[in-house]
């Protein structure tokens, strides 16, 4: 495989095989010293467009860890802001010798648009509401490593699905592995069209929650959206949010998830972002795991997997 567009691209086959090489890179990260040589001598750069915690630092350390040389570009610094193109911003950044791009833009497509100008690797770290694989793979990882499988888990995704590219990945890489997948929102959060999505559709949380085994709250994404979509952040919460009732209600060994960032007293309620069901902060360390993974599945040559550099322990 050479690029990481979609979790399409990938199939239920290389969901697992994913998995597998996860195991793998979280056994590496809790060593004294996390780093093998894996991708040593290659060069793994972030374009970020849109902003971003998590992903960016989760790429970064995971090109790090395998010994690859990275480098950032940051729009806020660079000569996007004296006019220059995309592709020619591409074609300078692949001039300078590069293995990997790590994309993430505002307009859906935008990492297919590169894969078709340069001969680096591509992976969508998010393109508008679209697409974001790597967050569906660190889920699924997630999910599985404390339940075993996804098959047969029901899982509701809860919120602003239709600005939301994680639903749209997560729907896929959940469904693909057998899981059951639930959309939890008010109609005007949901898509137009939800036509061959493999999913069932409900408006009422409280109809629902006591039979989830993972729950899984999208942030409302108010920078996405152009007209009122909803009455009041509050009327959300009282009816859609993970508060300390619905808490109650949710089975005891059901999980709580949230890709970040949270608004925390909207979707999520601090009480429920702190439960003991909550895996948020377990998504963000297998981030890194993940990401290791995908990089060393795109541009790893098959050896020295995890093996040690030299002189470490
Ligand atoms: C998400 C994103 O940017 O797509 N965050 C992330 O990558 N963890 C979700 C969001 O912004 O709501």
């Amino acid at each position: 495989m050479k690029h990481l567009l979609s979790v399409q691209d990938l199939g239920a086959e290389g969901v697992h095989e994913v998995m597998r090489l996860t195991d793998s890179f979280v056994e590496v990260s809790g060593r004294a010293i996390p780093r093998v040589p894996a991708l040593r001598g290659k060069t793994v750069v972030s374009l970020f467009y849109e902003d971003s915690t998590r992903t960016r630092l989760s790429f970064e350390t995971a090109a790090k860890r395998l010994s690859a040389d990275t480098m950032t570009f940051s729009v806020s610094s660079s000569s996007v802001n004296k006019g220059e193109s995309l592709r020619d911003t591409v074609e300078t950044i692949e001039a300078m010798g590069i293995d990997a791009v790590v994309v993430r833009h505002k307009s859906s497509g935008v990492p297919w648009r590169i894969a078709s100008w340069v001969n680096a690797s591509v992976i969508n770290a998010g393109d508008g509401w679209h697409q974001h694989p790597t967050q569906a793979l660190l889920d699924c990882y997630t999910i599985r490593s404390r339940k075993g499988d996804l098959g047969g888990l029901r899982i509701a995704i809860v919120g602003d699905v239709m600005h939301s590219r994680v639903a749209r990945s997560d729907v896929d890489a959940f469904a693909a592995l057998g899981a059951e997948v639930l959309l939890v929102a008010p109609p005007t959060l949901l898509p137009a069209s939800l036509e061959g999505w493999p999913v069932k559709i409900t408006h009422s949380l409280d109809e629902v929650i006591g039979g989830l085994d993972v729950i899984y709250l999208l942030r409302i994404q108010r920078e996405r959206m152009t007209e009122a979509l909803l009455p009041s952040l509050r009327e959300y919460r009282a009816v859609y949010g993970l508060t300390a009732d619905r808490l109650r209600a949710l089975r005891r060994d059901a999980l709580v998830m949230h890709p970040g960032p949270m608004n925390r007293g909207v979707e999520i309620d601090a009480e429920a972002a702190e439960d003991e069901r909550s895996v948020i902060t377990a998504q963000v360390s297998n981030g890194v795991a993940v990401r290791m993974a995908v990089l060393y599945l795109l541009l790893g040559s098959g050896a020295d997997l995890v093996a040690p550099p030299a002189g470490d322990q």
